[in-house]
């Protein structure tokens, strides 16, 4: 049990999505451990509910984020159980494989439905609350949100979309009390690749050449990504907002 110095989150309430497998997982337990009222969301049950087993603390809420009148189900979901909210962290992503001579409508429409629009319409419906609490947005990018993507151009474009969307709503925000922060994780030990219908040799071959170009040499970890985007929600810094922190081991500098 960590010790009450480190319970930052106590009496807080947070919404994680895609909060049954990697970041999202590890970021949940993390709160609930911090001593935060967790709601992971995401649309497998099973996973969820495992996450769930791992904290009292956290509750789930299976549902597909891209439906129609989800984040208001979303955050009313959160509010009704515990009467406020604190922090959203729009973590539930996708991405994919697509070069420019294979593009597919449908692809980029996903991309940006789930990357871009979901995370812009709980920022929405979750302000109201945010306004009262003086809480905050942690947005989930990726070092190839400001780094280009060959190969991955829509999926890079929705997360340097995230990342316009994190400096605007911050500086729409501040005078509100309201901070909004981003997290850019670079290549990290997930399911995001299997996500995208990749098959297991290509997920290998796609890690041992990035893990080749990280200059500390290694994956990230989720637990690790986790702990950052734990640091830049702490209630206690008001005063860092707007800010995109990169964890990929320096990956961003090559
Ligand atoms: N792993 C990396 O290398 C890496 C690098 C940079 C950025 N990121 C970003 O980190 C975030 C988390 O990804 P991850 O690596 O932890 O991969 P992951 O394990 O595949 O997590 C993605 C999560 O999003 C949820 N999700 C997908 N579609 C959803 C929908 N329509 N409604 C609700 N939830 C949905 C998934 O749950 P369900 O399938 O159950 O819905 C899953 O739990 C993503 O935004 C990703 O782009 C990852």
């Amino acid at each position: 049990m960590p010790s009450s110095a480190t319970l930052h989150f106590s009496d807080r309430v947070a919404i994680v999505t895609g909060a049954g497998s990697g970041i999202g997982h590890a970021t949940t337990v993390a709160l609930a451990e911090a001593g935060a009222r967790v709601l992971g969301v995401g649309r497998r049950k099973e996973a969820l509910e495992q996450t769930a087993r791992a904290h009292s603390n956290i509750e789930i809420l299976p549902l597909d984020i891209c439906a129609e009148g989800a984040a208001a189900t979303v955050v009313t979901a959160a509010v009704e159980r515990w009467g406020r909210l604190d922090l959203l962290v729009n973590n539930a992503g996708v991405t994919a494989v697509m070069p420019l001579a294979e593009t597919d409508r449908s692809v980029i429409t996903n991309l940006f439905e789930l990357n871009v629009t979901a995370p812009s319409l709980l920022a929405h419906a979750a302000l109201p609350h945010l306004r009262k609490s003086s809480g905050s947005i942690v947005n989930v990018s990726s070092t190839y949100g400001h780094r280009p993507m060959p190969g991955g151009a829509h999926y890079a474009a929705t997360k340097s979309a995230m990342e316009q969307l994190t400096r605007s709503w911050a500086l729409e925000l501040a005078p509100e009390g309201i901070r909004v922060n981003a997290v850019a994780p670079g290549p990290t030990k997930t399911d995001v690749l299997a996500a995208a219908g990749l098959p297991d040799h290509t997920v290998d071959e796609m890690y041992t050449f990035e893990r080749e170009r990280i200059p500390t040499g290694r994956l990230g970890d989720p637990r690790e990504v986790a702990d950052w985007i734990l640091r830049i929600a702490d209630p206690r810094g008001t005063h860092v907002t707007g800010q995109v922190l990169t964890v990929d081991g320096g990956l961003e500098l090559i």
